[in-house]
C-alpha cells in the first residue's frame, strides 16, 4: 500500500481501534477452543469493550494452521481490515534448532551464522511468523546470570558482528520491504539487561555512561545501523530509571541517536512493572510514561488499553499514540500485510521445517561453535578404541535449550549415540547413563510425563554410579557427558553456586580413579566453575546447548572428522568471586605485575588468583597455526595490517585468528585489551597465507562520560592471537 493510502487508512481509526493497535497478547490468552474469546482477556484486566479483533498483535502462536484462522477472523471482524502482526520468541531456530547464541559467537564464522539466521526465517515465514523476538544483543559478563545463553557473549566486537548477521539473515535486503521466507528482527533488550547487580534477574543496573556508550549499547546499535525493524524494552532499571519508561533511553538515545523509527515494543508487562519500580504512582501514571518514552506495544498488560482513552483526551498525549499507531501500520505495510495478510501462509506445508539444508547447516554450526578447553592428545578419538560414553546426553534428547520450547521439539533432536554409531563399530561403544540428568520431573507440571516418557524414568544414583564405572572398566577411554540440564540456564534461572552438583563430581572422581583417558563433554548454558574437576579430564569439550543436529555435530568432533576451531565468548571464573571477570577489564594503577608497591598493596585477592579458569579467546584445534606480523601502514582514513598464518600440519584446517588492540596512554582509561578483528583462515597441509587487515581509524575512538567521541593520535599496539600464542605490533598513528 502507498504512504497516501496508508494514511487514509489511519485517518479513518476512531480513538479505541488505535488504542487497540497498541495491544500485544500471548496466543494463549485469547485463543480458547480454537477460536479467539474475550474470556481469559478478562483475567488480564483488559476492558470488556476492547475488541478482540482489532488488537494490534499476538505472539507465541506457532502452529500455521492456528496462525491462518487467526488472521481469517481477524479479517472478518475488524471494521477496517486491519491485519493482526505475529511474533514469537523464536531465538536460535524455529524448528531447526541451532546452537544457542552464545556457542553461535565463539564461531567467528559470522557468515554461517547468517546463513542459519536466514534459514530461521524461512522456517517461520513458512509458517505464518512475521516478527521474532531476537537477536538478543545483552552484552554479559556475569555468568549467574541465567540468560548469557541467548547472548553473543561478553565482547562488544563479537556482539557487533553476531548482530549484524542475525539481523541480515533474517530480514534479507530490504530495498523492497521484506522478502519471501523473511521476517523482521525485533531485537532486545533496551537496554543493559545483561548487566543486572549481582547476577539477579530482573535486577537493577548501574554504569558509567562511558561503559554504556562504549560497550553495552553497541551491539544495539550496530543492529540497528544493519536496520532492525523492532526494538524490545528492557525491564531493568538503568542508571536509576526503568528502561521500559525512561525517554532519554528510548527517545533521545534510541530514536535521535541511533536513528531508530521502528516499533518499539514493551518486555512483557514491563510497562506496568513502573509501578513496582517505584518510578509511576499508579498504572494510569505507568501507561502515560510508556507512551512519553516511545514505547508502541504494550505487551501483555491491560495498562495501555485501560487508561489511554483517558489519557488521551490531553492532545499531547493523543499526537504521541499517533505515533505509535502509525508505527505499527508502517511495520503491517512494510511486512506487505494489506496486500497479502496471509504472507507465508499460502504456501505448501510439507518439508518446510528440517530440511536436509536446515540440517546440514545445523551440523556445520555445531561442529564451528564447540570448544575444545584442554586436550592431551586423547582427542580426537582413534576409530578401533573402545569407548565408554557415559552420562545422560549420550542418549538424551533435552540438548535444545530453554528457548527452544517455544517452537522446537526435542523428538527432532539427533542425541550423541546416534552420531557416535556414523564413527564407531556399535560393539566398540558402551553406554551408561551416569547420573540422573533431573533429580525429578515436578518441575514440568503439565509437561511431566512427555519429558519424563521422552527423557527416561529416574533411577537410583547409586546403581547408575557402579554401572559407570562397570562400563569405564571395560573400555579404553571413557568419554563423558555432563553439565547444566535445560531448565538451569534461560530466563529466571540466575544461580549464586556455579560449580557441579555433587552427584557429577563423585560420578568425575570415581571414572578418574579408573585411570583410563578421560575426556569430558560439557553441555550447558553458561560458563560453570569448573575449578575442583578440570584437573581430573585429560580432555574437555565444550559443547554448550548444540540444538536438533548437536548428536551428529559433536561426534564428528569427537572422532576427528571435523576440527575444533571455536573460540570462547565468555569467560569461564576460577570461582564466583571473580565476577564479573572478562577479558576487556580496565588496567588498575596497582597490577600484579610492574608495579612498585609490595604485595599486600597489589590489584589482587587473597585466597584466589586473579587469572580465570579459561578466558575469553580460548579455543584449542587438531592442528597447529602459527602467524607473524609483516608490514603496516596508516593511509589516511584506514589502518592496513598485514600478516602471515601458517598451517604447520599435514592436514587441512581451519583456524580462527584474533586481533586486539592496546591502547595506551589515552584520555580516559581504555581495556587492557580490545578484540577488534576475527579472521577464519582455511588453508591446506602446510599452507601460508598473506592476509591484509583495513581498520577504518575510527576504530582506534571511543566515548566519553557526556557521549562525545574521541580519537588521538599516538602509538596504538595491535596483538594477534592464534590458537594460545600471542604477537604484538606496534603502530604509530
Ligand atoms: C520476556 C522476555 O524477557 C523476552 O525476552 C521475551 O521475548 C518476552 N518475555 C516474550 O515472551
Amino acid at each position: 500500500m502507498d504512504s497516501e493510502k496508508l494514511k487514509e487508512l489511519f485517518q479513518q481509526l476512531t480513538p479505541e481501534e488505535k488504542i487497540a493497535q497498541t495491544i500485544q497478547l500471548n496466543g494463549s490468552l485469547v485463543i480458547e477452543n480454537e477460536v479467539m474469546t474475550t474470556g481469559p482477556m478478562h483475567d488480564l484486566g483488559l476492558p470488556p469493550n476492547l475488541k478482540i479483533h482489532e488488537i494490534g498483535s499476538i505472539y507465541n502462536v506457532n502452529d500455521y494452521q492456528k496462525l491462518i484462522q487467526l488472521q481469517r477472523e481477524t479479517l472478518e471482524h475488524s471494521r477496517l481490515k486491519i491485519p493482526m502482526l505475529f511474533m514469537s520468541d523464536v531465538i536460535y531456530g524455529f524448528r531447526t534448532i541451532f546452537p544457542i547464541p552464545l556457542a553461535q559467537a565463539g564461531s567467528y564464522d559470522f557468515d554461517l551464522i547468517e546463513q542459519a539466521a536466514e534459514m530461521t526465517a524461512k522456517e517461520c515465514y513458512q509458517n505464518g511468523l512475521h516478527v521474532i523476538f531476537s537477536p538478543m544483543l545483552d552484552l554479559v559478563r556475569d555468568p549467574r546470570w541465567g540468560r548469557v545463553m541467548e547472548s553473543p557473549g561478553e565482547d562488544v566486537y563479537t556482539a557487533k558482528r553476531f548482530a549484524q548477521s542475525v539481523v541480515t539473515g533474517y530480514q534479507g535486503d530490504l530495498t523492497h520491504g521484506l522478502a519471501e521466507n523473511h521476517v523482521a528482527a525485533c531485537i532486545k533488550h533496551f537496554a543493559g539487561y545483561g548487566a543486572p547487580e549481582a547476577g539477579r534477574e530482573y535486577n537493577t543496573v548501574d554504569m558509567s555512561n562511558q561503559r554504556l556508550f562504549n560497550e553495552y549499547l553497541q551491539p544495539y546499535q550496530a543492529a540497528i545501523e544493519a536496520q532492525a525493524l523492532l526494538v524490545m524494552t528492557a525491564f531493568n532499571v538503568l542508571n536509576g530509571e526503568p528502561a521500559t519508561g525512561s525517554r532519554w533511553l528510548n527517545r533521545e538515545i534510541l530514536r535521535e541517536r541511533f536513528g531508530f523509527d521502528g516499533v518499539l515494543v514493551s518486555d512483557h508487562a514491563a510497562i506496568k512493572e513502573l509501578v513496582p519500580h517505584g518510578f509511576a504512582k499508579d498504572e494510569r501514571e505507568a501507561a502515560q510514561k510508556g507512551l512519553e518514552a516511545g514505547v508502541d506495544f504494550d505487551m501483555m498488560t491491560s495498562v495501555y488499553a485501560t487508561h489511554l482513552p483517558e489519557l488521551i483526551k490531553q492532545p499531547e498525549l493523543a499526537a504521541l499514540l499517533d505515533e505509535a499507531v502509525w508505527r505499527i501500520l508502517v511495520l503491517k505495510n512494510q511486512l506487505g500485510l494489506f496486500e497479502n495478510p496471509y504472507r507465508g501462509l499460502r504456501t505448501q506445508h510439507t518439508g518446510e521445517v528440517l530440511s536436509d539444508e536446515a540440517k546440514e547447516l545445523a551440523v556445520k554450526l555445531v561442529e564451528k561453535s564447540c570448544v575444545l578447553l584442554k586436550n592431551d592428545g586423547s582427542l580426537p578419538l582413534k576409530k578401533d578404541q573402545t569407548v565408554a560414553v557415559i552420562g545422560p546426553y549420550g542418549e538424551s534428547r533435552l540438548t535444545l535449550g530453554f528457548w527452544a520450547s517455544v517452537s522446537g521439539k526435542p523428538q527432532d533432536t539427533i542425541p550423541l549415540k546416534t552420531g557416535l554409531l556414523q564413527h564407531f563399530a556399535a560393539e566398540n561403544l558402551i553406554f551408561a547413563r551416569g547420573y540422573n540428568l533431573f533429580d525429578s520431573y515436578e518441575q514440568f507440571g503439565p509437561l511431566k510425563a512427555g519429558i519424563e516418557q521422552l527423557n527416561g524414568p529416574i533411577e537410583p544414583e547409586d546403581q547408575l554410579l557402579v554401572e559407570a564405572v562397570k562400563a569405564a572398566e571395560a573400555a579404553e577411554v571413557i568419554v563423558l557427558t555432563f553439565g547444566e540440564q535445560f531448565m538451569e540456564s534461560g530466563e529466571g534461572a540466575s544461580k549464586a553456586h556455579l560449580q557441579l552438583p555433587l552427584k557429577q563430581i563423585r560420578l568425575i572422581q570415581a571414572l578418574k580413579k579408573t585411570g583410563k583417558p578421560l575426556i569430558g563433554v560439557l553441555y550447558t548454558g553458561r560458563p560453570l566453575v569448573l575449578t575442583q574437576v578440570e584437573p581430573l579430564f585429560d580432555s574437555l569439550l565444550l559443547v554448550w546447548y548444540p540444538g536438533t543436529m548437536g548428536g551428529i555435530g559433536i561426534a564428528n568432533l569427537l572422532s576427528g572428522q571435523a576440527s575444533p576451531t571455536a573460540k570462547l565468548s565468555m569467560t569461564f571464573p576460577r570461582s564466583e568471586g571473580q565476577i564479573p571477570i572478562y577479558s576487556a577489564q580496565l588496567p588498575t594503577g596497582r597490577p600484579l605485575t610492574d608495579s612498585e608497591h609490595s604485595d599486600r598493596f597489589l590489584s589482587k585477592y587473597r585466597d584466589e588468583s586473579n587469572e580465570p579458569l579459561f578466558a575469553f579467546g580460548t579455543g584449542l584445534s587438531y592442528g597447529m597455526f602459527t602467524g607473524e606480523w609483516l608490514e603496516s601502514a596508516v593511509l589516511s582514513e584506514t589502518i592496513q595490517l598485514d600478516y602471515r598464518i601458517k598451517n604447520q600440519a599435514e592436514v587441512a584446517g581451519e583456524t580462527v585468528v584474533q586481533i586486539y588492540l592496546l591502547q595506551r596512554p589515552a584520555s580516559m582509561v581504555r581495556p587492557s585489551r580490545q578484540l577488534i578483528a576475527s579472521d577464519l583462515v582455511l588453508l591446506a597441509p602446510q599452507e601460508d597465507k598473506e592476509k591484509r587487515l583495513s581498520l577504518p581509524i575510527s576504530v582506534l575512538g571511543f566515548y566519553d562520560n557526556q557521549g562525545a567521541k574521541h580519537l588521538s593520535n599516538g602509538t596504538y599496539r595491535f596483538l594477534m592471537r592464534i590458537d594460545q600464542k600471542e604477537t604484538l605490533l606496534a603502530v604509530t598513528i
